[in-house]
């Protein structure tokens, strides 16, 4: 059970932003074929400007900080990024990477600089034409992090070749109680690839609904209930009332340091010149919601925009989690007492 820190109620009502991701570095050691936040052309920035930003980032008032790319791990200072991002106060510092380059002197100069989370983006079982991403390459990379106690959560994207696979995965993490998620592909808006999600397919929507059901029995989809209802809409191409709070609650910082609202939505200002009244004029629709799949945006916008609904469901996660372990204690006492050997007592 993962509380809701007061930070994170802080910025649920308040306006200022609560997550960022940095791409540290554009560079990329794989070449995914639905992805476009890579390019080896750009040089990644020195630990000195990834420090300026960092600490710009936070002076706005982010509390989590996600580092990113093209692939973090490639970047040289990427123990030395860290160490700074804890330093200047986050609640939380992740890192979202495939994991070949992990090893096991990394994985432990990593948790010493403080890392919170490691978020493993693994799509399948065995490598195919569009990802290599697969478990049966990384497992082992898996293991190096979780012996470094590293926290660690998987989450994939959906490939229509493999889809057996991506249940396979889940299936994999669950048995581990590793936190697993895959999602469907978005769309590049970037770039204009054609990166379109087959809604025809049915086996998207079984998928999902296995993620429901697994999620309902308690076990750890790590894909928030926001966010499965809003896949499930897009496949069946229902209109969602929702406003893209990107740039305001949430937004990206490119690794030449400029501000983009969203890995989709990208700007050339520098992140130096933003303010927080220039984020608070991104609290307005987007004209890109329609068929949106930046769901970490779709999330924390939903929170922000259902506030009421967010933190009410909040308290009740809380209360059903302190009464059971009330409930659960006393139970524990009393089957203790009637165990006890009362015959000596007499
Ligand atoms: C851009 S990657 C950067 C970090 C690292 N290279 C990795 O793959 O984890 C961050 C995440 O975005 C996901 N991603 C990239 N393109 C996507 C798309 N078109 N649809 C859905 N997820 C995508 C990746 O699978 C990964 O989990
Ligand atoms: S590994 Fe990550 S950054 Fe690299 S191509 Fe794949 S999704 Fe993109
Ligand atoms: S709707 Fe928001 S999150 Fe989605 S692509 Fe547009 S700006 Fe990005």
């Amino acid at each position: 059970m993962r509380f809701l820190p007061l930070a994170d109620i802080t910025r649920i009502v308040d306006s200022k932003p609560w997550k960022a991701h940095l791409y540290v570095t554009e560079h990329c050691n794989l070449n995914c074929s639905y992805c476009n936040e890579h390019d080896e052309s750009i040089p990644s920035p020195t630990l000195s400007q990834l420090k300026q930003w960092m600490k710009k980032i936070r002076d706005l008032g982010v509390v989590y900080l996600s580092l990113m790319g093209g692939e973090p791990l490639m970047h040289p200072d990427i123990v030395e990024v860290v160490r700074q991002a804890k330093s200047l106060g986050f609640e939380g510092v992740g890192i979202v990477t495939n994991a070949f380059l992990l090893t096991k002197e990394m994985a432990s100069d990593l948790k010493k600089a403080g890392l919170d989370a490691l978020t493993v983006s693994i799509d399948s079982i065995t490598p195919t034409q569009s990802s290599k991403k697969a478990l049966n390459l990384v497992k082992n990379k898996l293991e190096i992090a979780r012996d470094a106690g590293i926290y660690i959560a998987v989450t994939g994207v959906l490939l229509e070749e493999r889809l057996d696979e991506s249940e396979q995965l889940i299936d994999y993490c669950l048995a581990r109680a590793i936190p697993v998620q895959s999602r469907l592909v978005h769309q590049d808006n970037v770039f204009r690839r054609g990166m379109e999600l087959d809604r025809s397919n049915s086996r998207f929507e079984k998928f999902l609904n296995m993620e429901r059901e697994r999620k309902k029995l308690g076990l750890a989809i790590s894909s928030s209930w926001n966010i499965i209802d809003y896949q499930q809409a897009l496949l069946h191409g229902k209109p969602v009332k929702w406003k893209c709070l990107a740039g305001y609650k949430y937004f990206f910082v490119s690794s030449q340091g400029h501000f983009w609202p969203c890995s989709q939505l990208r700007t050339e200002k520098s992140i130096m010149e933003i303010t927080g009244e220039d984020l608070k004029s991104y609290n307005t629709a987007k004209s890109c919601q329609n068929n949106c799949g930046v769901y970490c945006i779709y999330d924390v916008s939903k929170t922000v925009g259902d506030r009421r609904e967010s933190l009410k469901a909040e308290i009740k996660r809380q209360f059903l989690f302190y009464t059971g372990n009330i409930f659960s204690s006393l139970w524990f006492q009393f089957r203790e007492i009637t165990r006890l050997p009362w015959k000596y007592f007499r």
